[in-house]
């Protein structure tokens, strides 16, 4: 028999439902141990499962209790939200997103899983994997941004770098891919808020970064709080049972989301908590995370014939598995046991940091090549987030602290010697006092670096916004320095894009910070001084008005498209359908010119791959890096299908002066979409394959190929 057998065989319903449930210690980072009977909960086998609980001392004493205390000496199981560093705060993860390089995307999460390990946490509840199309939901900062082909490359890319090749090696960590699925499409972006999409959007934007994180092997996947076409996805069967379990065949632990359980009488789909615990068994979820009323109530539950005993079996089986291929039975200390600094390849992680920040910065606007700074300039640093220090890492901090988080003020003075400094005003608020000394500042130096933004809190989680813009009275601000009519340059910070079109015109360059993490002010002294050219590209379009939401590019036909000289057609009349910038905009200290594209084959089959290739010269006076997009159009197909769906990038180094060229491989298969009975087929027919270095549809280079099946 297996050791998972022999266990089962030996359990009691208590130390089974034990396993199946997850609590919070309520301490990250320090801090007493476990709050109220815990320690005798994990005695007894009660607790199996715990989260936010760090630091190597904490876990191992938590540990020693189960392993050594309790009847059968299960290993606790350790998760934390690893969402975007762990000690060392990265970019959060709509910044990382616009990287647009796996290798980089796969690094971070690599050296936060050794931090991890060192401090005893075994599962992360990341990458999550909701496509982000609606930039008023605080959460859009914990994604990829809103392309499900983007989403998809660093669902793999991370689960890789979080897990390893095998999550029993030295410096793994459990990988969650949350929140399953659909999350992001709240209504009017508002948290909690219930989800209502078509099918064909479900199969074609929701669901292909989880079918990638399932290929890619994720341990874990934490259903959505949210309800999705009248069922709560703590409940539901056809996602999490017939699509997730059967047709994706995973076969890891579903883990609710925090209270989840609880919360389905709150949907109004369970009258207890006995029946609210059967129902989330039923649909396969393993774990409940902190409602307890699988551990109060599932004996109820089963006693009253809502639940069988096999199906809380297979519950624990999948978690006792987990816990095995964690290694966590063969050495159930070894999780910080000794320092691993090596086991990220030596690095050093604020160097990965540093890095992550730089690249993940956007620069929107650069009139007049105000930036990069040169070197004689007099500068003056304005604005409430240049002497920030904790909201530099953006939400959901991990074990990280603000202490080491770098300010702009600090990386700035000690890259260009001294600036001058005013806040002005405050992030919020509506204290206006400060704005006339910070406008004296400012009046004596050559340029301003104007930093603005959201504070930290004001993203992620319960962070939703009606107003995505500027807080308090920070245009005010803006206005009275930029009315001194000298080069300001905005450092704009945020958790999602701004709507804020009065800043772009007047600005002399904007660059999107988002939230850089702890290196924030050696980073942006890095791209403001032009020691590196800004690379990175927008994850999501840029709204020009809050009403363009939901924003994305990937859209359908209309059959009246935009015509700015007939009334009849698809646009607002009070703004522009078009976002201020496209997904994939970014301006670099070069100027790129793209030709000569060419396609490996014109006429190709179902097996076949095309190349795509494209020149790419730098015309500029910089060496930069571009970054080019492979968009693609089914022009006539038995759906209507969107304008252009994104299928590739790759990037490219160029000094002024050279040309390079760039390969794209498109499988044909990549073509395929979901047909009029919702199942996936390649139709034979045109396609435009489009290179460019952003959305624009104007701006791009063409082909015309043909699919021969
Ligand atoms: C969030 C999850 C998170 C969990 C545990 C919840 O509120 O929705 O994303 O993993 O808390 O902290």
């Amino acid at each position: 028999m297996s050791r998972i057998d022999t266990l089962l065989a030996k359990m009691t319903l208590r130390e089974k439902l034990g396993q199946l449930n997850m609590v919070a210690s309520g301490y990250a980072v320090t801090g007493p141990l476990l709050g109220g009977d815990s320690p005798d909960a994990i005695r007894s086998g009660d607790i199996g499962n715990l989260l936010n609980m760090v630091g190597p001392d904490h876990v191992n004493e938590v540990q020693r209790i189960a392993v050594e205390e309790s009847r059968l000496g299960i290993p606790l199981l350790l998760g934390f939200d690893i969402i975007h560093g762990h000690k060392t705060a990265f970019p959060v993860p709509l910044a990382e997103a616009a990287m647009f390089d796996p290798v980089a995307w796969a690094r971070t999460a690599r050296v936060a899983a050794v931090e991890a390990w060192n401090d005893g946490v075994a599962l992360t509840f990341a990458p999550m994997l909701d496509v982000s199309r609606d930039f008023r939901w605080g959460r859009i900062v914990e994604s990829a941004g809103e392309d499900p082909w983007l989403n998809q490359q660093m669902a793999t890319a991370k689960i890789k770098g979080f897990q390893g090749s095998d999550l029993s090696t030295v410096g793994s960590l459990a990988a969650t891919a949350k929140h399953f699925c659909a999350y992001s499409a709240v209504l009017a972006g508002r948290e909690y808020a219930s989800v209502d999409v078509s099918e064909r959007a479900l199969h074609e934007v929701y669901l292909p970064p989880f079918e990638a994180a399932v290929q890619a092997g994720v341990a874990a996947v934490m259903p959505a709080f949210t309800c999705f076409d009248g069922i709560p996805m703590t409940v539901h069967e056809p996602l999490l049972k017939d699509y997730l379990r059967g047709k994706l065949g995973f076969d890891g632990v579903i883990i609710s989301d925090y209270n989840a359980v609880a919360e389905l009488l709150n949907h109004g789909v369970a009258a207890d908590l006995a029946e609210a615990a059967a129902l989330a068994i039923r649909a396969g979820v393993d774990i409940d995370m902190v409602s307890n009323a699988y551990r109060n109530h599932l004996p109820e539950a089963l006693a009253r014939g809502l639940v069988t005993m096999d199906e809380i079996d297979a519950c624990v089986r999948r978690v006792l598995m987990l816990k095995e291929r964690l290694g966590l039975f063969d050495a159930p200390y070894r999780r910080g046991a000794a320092p691993l600094a090596a086991l990220a390849g030596n690095i050093d992680h604020h160097e990965v940091a540093r890095d992550a920040a730089r690249k993940s910065c956007v620069l929107l606007t650069n009139y007049n090549g105000a930036l990069p700074l040169a070197p004689h300039e007099r500068i003056a640093l304005i604005g409430p987030l240049a002497e920030a220090q904790a909201d530099m890492r953006g939400p959901w901090g991990g074990a990280s602290v603000a202490e080491d988080s770098i300010t702009v003020l600090k990386g700035l003075s000690e890259a260009v010697g001294s600036v001058s400094h005013a806040a002005g005003v405050s992030i919020d608020g509506n204290d206006t006092s400060g704005i006339a000394a910070a406008v004296e500042v400012a009046r004596g130096a050559d340029t301003i670096v104007l930093c603005l933004g959201e504070s930290a809190p004001m993203s992620g989680e319960a962070a939703s916004r009606a107003h995505p813009e500027l807080p308090g009275k920070q245009r005010e601000l803006a206005e009275a320095i930029l009315a001194l009519n000298k080069k300001v340059i905005v450092v704009l910070f945020a958790g999602r894009p701004l709507a804020v079109p009065w800043l772009f015109p007047k600005a002399s360059a904007v660059l999107m910070a988002w939230f850089p993490g702890e290196q924030a002010g050696p980073a942006l002294a890095d791209l403001l001084t032009g020691k590196v050219s800004p690379s990175g590209r927008l994850p999501v379009s840029w709204p020009n008005a809050v009403g363009q939401a939901p924003l994305f590019y990937s859209q359908y036909p209309s059959g009246r498209p935009f015509n700015p000289n007939d009334h009849y057609t698809s646009k607002y009349i009070d703004a522009p359908n078009a976002p201020d910038f496209p997904f994939g905009h970014g301006l670099t200290y070069g100027e790129f010119a793209l030709s000569k594209l060419a396609v490996s084959k014109p006429v190709f089959g179902p097996t076949d791959t095309l190349e795509v290739t494209v020149t790419v010269t730098n015309t500029g006076k910089a060496k930069a890096e571009e970054t080019v997009f492979l968009f693609t159009h089914d022009l006539v197909a038995s759906v209507s299908r969107p304008l252009i769906e994104l299928k590739g990038f790759s990037r490219i180094t160029l000094d002024p002066g050279s040309s390079g060229t760039v390969t794209i491989a498109l499988p044909a298969q990549d073509l395929t979409f979901h047909g009029k009975d919702l199942k996936p087929v390649l139709e034979a027919g045109d396609f435009e394959i489009k290179i460019g270095s952003s959305a624009r549809r104007s701006q791009m280079l063409n082909a015309k190929v043909t699919l021969k099946l």
